[in-house]
């Protein structure tokens, strides 16, 4: 039986990831993050608190546990965050997978990581596995440092990047999608870019394209998201029409205009084929992944 540890297991991601391991019998996992317990009931699923930023902890838990895996959700994901927080982000994004790497050694435990379309510039996306990353902001630098790490590593490893991730989960930080949904829901006026192009990529997608990574014995970088590039602000719109919400209070502006505190890559997001054809990944479009987030969202507010 495999053993698989999840860190981060209690963002977006690590929730997704560790729902669709729990209904799998072939593998034994063990839950980690940085909080004391885990969101989920602890009764069906293993847990343990675990600050990867503490290189001791991480080497007693990886050396008691013996992964044959590692799934590294976790990470500081507030780009402007990052920007002012440049040493506890470099601690977050680069030292905790320093301290993987340092603990998985031993064991030779696979490291599946996320890294970001924040490694390029933005100029000239969607990108594939050949570009070359150029990162503007810290944000991206941590998370090419991160790569970096891991491919200079001599460990088996698969690196993700994915782009705009949106879903649901319990007491998460609100993604995209979710603060365009609640805010249109309380009849709030927001402000939307139109020049910043991705392809969204739902938390469910990329939870599934790290589990055929490791099952398929992929390894190397591959490219994550969703089957359609568009503006911020026209993800909005669509997240208004399958939501049924006021699209008349999402007003179009520039990224110039919000003055943030990192910039942004503007033109980005990822051509897929290399994940669709190695990982057997088909990617959910816009309106496919809204409208299992309206239900996620639906279930949610009923339990
Ligand atoms: N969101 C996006 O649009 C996007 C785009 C491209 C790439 N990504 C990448 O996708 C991955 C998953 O993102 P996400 O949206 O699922 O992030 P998330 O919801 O913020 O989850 C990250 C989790 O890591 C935890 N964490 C932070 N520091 C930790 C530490 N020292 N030790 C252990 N756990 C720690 C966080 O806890 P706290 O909440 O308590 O800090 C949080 O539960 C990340 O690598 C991110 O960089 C995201």
């Amino acid at each position: 039986m495999n053993r698989i540890l999840i860190c981060g297991a209690n963002g977006l991601l690590g929730q997704r990831l560790s729902l669709l391991l729990s209904t799998q019998t072939d593998y034994e996992v063990l839950n980690t993050s940085i909080e004391r317990s885990f969101v989920f009931d602890n009764m069906l699923f293993d847990y343990n608190q675990l600050d990867l930023t503490n290189r001791s902890d991480v080497k007693s838990l990886v050396s008691s546990f013996q992964p044959d895996v590692i799934f590294n959700a976790a990470a500081a994901t507030n780009v402007d965050w990052c920007e002012s927080h440049r040493e506890e982000t470099w601690k977050i994004n680069v030292t905790a997978v320093e301290n993987l790497i340092d603990g998985a050694r031993k064991t030779r435990a696979k490291i599946i990581h996320i890294s970001s379309d924040y490694v390029f510039d933005g100029k000239n996306g969607p990108y594939d596995e050949e570009a070359k990353p150029y990162p503007i902001g810290y944000y991206g630098k941590s998370k090419l440092a991160s790569e970096n790490a891991l491919r200079s590593s001599e460990l088996p490893y698969v690196i993700l990047r994915t782009n705009v991730l949106y879903g649901s989960g319990i007491g998460i930080k609100e993604n995209f999608a979710l603060w365009v949904v609640n805010s249109l829901k309380s009849g709030k006026q927001i402000n939307v870019v139109d020049d910043q192009i991705g392809n969204p990529t739902y938390a469910g997608d990329l939870a599934l394209a790290m589990i055929k990574s490791f099952e398929l014995k992929r390894s190397g970088i591959f490219h994550v998201g969703g089957g359609e590039q568009l503006s911020r602000y026209d993800f909005a719109l669509k997240a208004a029409e399958i939501f049924g919400l006021d699209p008349s209070l999402i007003k179009r502006i520039k990224t110039s205009d919000l003055k943030q505190a990192s910039p942004r890559p503007m033109l980005s997001g990822f051509i897929t084929l290399k994940a669709e054809t190695q990982l057997g990944m088909h990617f959910l479009t816009v309106s496919e992944g809204l409208k299992l987030l309206k239900h996620e969202l639906q279930h949610i507010s009923k339990n």
